[in-house]
């Protein structure tokens, strides 16, 4: 079939969607809901899809579309629930199983006939996003795999929904006031909730230090105590914890609130970053040892840990953004994990996003963000240089979820990729205006060939698990839920090392590298690279800055960029 999405972003879902209906055949095209009905209506008109999926719309269908075409909505909520804070209000109310509904378009919100719902769990750990990134991603697929399926058919009749129901259903725009969260009295799972309801957007909003803040990222604390519930009690890699009536709890991290209609940025930071000279210099440091033990309940976003002959570096950064600070630290840790006594390194290994590169919100806040920018790539080459040049063990990249730009580059450093199914990658720095750098040159043509990897950098586009691996970019996809690969991974790293042919992999491996090196050193590659970003960083005239001023203050497109609009016409 021909298959128009129709989408509010080109965002994690919509790209997921896309990529696994065209695995499966379909021809895609994708129009972006900016608030222009006119441009929806014309890539209507042009590409006449056989059906029209919106997997993450914000707005309504302009009626005249969804009259002459049949429009499926993805829901993040099973049969009868409605409204658009569906995900917070189940989080805020704990629950443990929800599900993902797509629903004909209609006239009002949510109440059109059903095509199909998939059920999910919801794991006690993930905030809105992560969940929305993984468990809700999979059903969502799922529903839309199964609806696109009984459309085609042409002989599936959707499930109508009953008033009462529907009346029953609806629930309202979660406002802050329901968010609130109330130091004094709130306990600890309280307050958990409350935070992972409104990660990644939009925050608590609290006051903290006599200055308002939206609060993001929630995580357990189970030995740092404090005499006051709200207190400020110690800060770890950027990210701040506070007291509780009956414990303590991590944010990870700080957008300050501003005025309405003020032209003042507010965007996310590391917690203790955002508060800068705010912070009272009586609170502790308190590092995490890299292996902690696991029934420690405590906030660490590097660990380390081992199972026989395999070593496993978790790491997970909000967003996936990879500061110079956050780099340094985790090749701290990787350069710990390569002295102990391993034949198998893996690397990532949970749920959520594996990198998305250097922080382009700590850049955008730093004095000087071309100077930061630049400290911020070579800490992250220094990373990707570390992985490349381990020669006595093999090393696993092990995708949870997504990764691009430089966070690609890192993953296929290491000599497997392993990519939960329905994990993307976007392997390209095009559309932050960046030549890009972390070895890709060295890294990419090797694994996918000259052509492709310059096919790949230039159309800018998601690549699926399973396309992933029919390239050579990856070498498996696993079929796990995102709570299950970290079992997984571990298991399946275990019958690698044990394999008869480890020995000779590592030796040919080496020498591979040693040949590799010879014809041209990685340092050439670095440098060659590193000449195209100074100027990208450093040159006034170049689009990088303001390509990442928008980024990260979430300025919204126009018009549907020329990659995406292109994808339709191909169709
Ligand atoms: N720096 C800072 N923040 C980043 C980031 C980066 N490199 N990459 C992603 N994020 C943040 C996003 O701002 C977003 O924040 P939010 O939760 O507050 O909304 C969050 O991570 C998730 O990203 P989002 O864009 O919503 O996810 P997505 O899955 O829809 O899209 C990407 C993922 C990677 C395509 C998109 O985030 C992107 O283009 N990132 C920049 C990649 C890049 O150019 N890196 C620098 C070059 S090495």
């Amino acid at each position: 079939m021909h298959i128009l999405l129709v989408a509010s972003a080109f965002n994690s879902l919509t790209q997921r969607v896309l990529a696994e209906l065209q695995d499966r055949g379909h021809t895609v095209g994708v129009v972006l809901a900016l608030g222009n009905d006119d441009e929806m209506r014309e890539a209507v008109r042009v590409q006449a899809p056989q059906l029209i999926v919106a997997p993450m719309l914000t707005s309504a269908i302009p009626e005249d579309i969804w009259r002459a075409h049949t429009c499926l909505i993805v829901h993040p909520g099973p049969p009868g629930d409605r409204g658009p804070s569906s995900l917070d209000w189940t989080l805020q109310g704990g629950a443990e199983s929800w599900g993902v509904t797509v629903l004909e378009a209609v006239a009002e919100m949510d109440a059109g006939d059903v095509w199909a719902w998939s059920p999910l769990k919801v794991p006690p750990v993930a905030g809105k996003s992560d969940l929305y990134r993984g468990e809700v991603a999979d059903a969502a697929v799922d529903a839309v795999l199964l609806a696109v399926e009984r459309f085609a058919s042409g002989r599936h009749k959707p499930q109508k929904q009953e008033p009462a129901a529907l009346a029953a259903g609806w629930r309202p725009f979660m406002k802050q006031a329901e968010r609130r969260i109330d130091w004094a009295s709130d306990s600890t799972e309280t307050i958990l909730r409350q935070l992972r309801a409104a990660d990644s957007q939009p925050g608590v909003l609290d006051e903290l230090l006599g200055v308002q803040w939206y609060l993001h990222g929630g995580h357990p604390e189970d030995e740092l105590r404090g005499d006051h519930p709200g207190e400020l009690i110690a800060t770890r890699a950027g990210a701040i914890c506070r007291a509780t009536v009956d414990g303590a709890v991590w944010i990870a991290q700080l957008r300050p609130w501003r005025e309405p209609g003020s032209r003042l940025p507010s965007y996310k930071l590391p917690a203790a970053e955002a508060l800068g000279d705010l912070l009272p210099s009586g609170v502790p440091e308190v590092p995490a040892p890299l292996e902690l033990p696991a029934e420690r309940r405590t906030w660490s976003d590097i660990r380390y840990s081992e199972q026989g002959a395999v070593g496993v570096l978790n790491f997970s950064f909000p967003g996936g953004a990879m500061s110079t600070a956050q780099c340094r630290r985790l090749l701290e840790a990787y350069r710990f994990a390569c002295t102990r006594a391993t034949s198998v390194l893996v690397l990532g290994g949970v749920r959520d996003f594996f990198s998305n590169g250097i922080h382009l919100n700590v850049i955008e806040a730093a004095e000087d963000p071309a100077q930061e920018s630049w400290a911020n790539i070579h800490a992250m080459n220094d990373l990707v240089e570390a992985v490349l040049t381990t020669t006595d063990r093999l090393t696993v990249s092990a995708l949870g979820g997504n990764a691009a730009a430089g966070g690609v580059m890192l993953a296929l450093a290491a000599d497997e990729v392993w990519c939960r199914d329905g994990a993307l990658l976007n392997p390209h720095y095009r559309l932050m205006g960046l030549h890009g750098s972390e070895y890709w040159t060295y890294i990419l043509p090797r694994r996918v060939g000259e052509s492709e990897a310059l096919r790949l950098t230039q159309s800018a586009l998601p690549v699926s698990a399973r396309r992933a691996v029919e390239l050579g970019m990856a070498q498996r996809v696993l079929q796990a839920a995102p709570e299950e690969l970290g079992a997984e991974v571990v298991r399946l790293a275990a019958e690698l090392a044990a394999s008869p042919e480890l020995a000779d992999r590592i030796a040919r491996k080496k020498a591979m590298r040693e040949q590799d090196e010879s014809i041209k050193p990685l340092q050439r590659y670095r440098d060659e690279e590193l000449v195209h970003m100074r100027r990208n960083f450093f040159d006034a005239r170049e689009p990088h800055a303001g390509l990442r001023s928008a980024f990260v203050r979430k300025e919204k497109a126009l018009h549907t960029p020329p990659h995406i609009a292109r994808l339709g016409m191909a169709g």
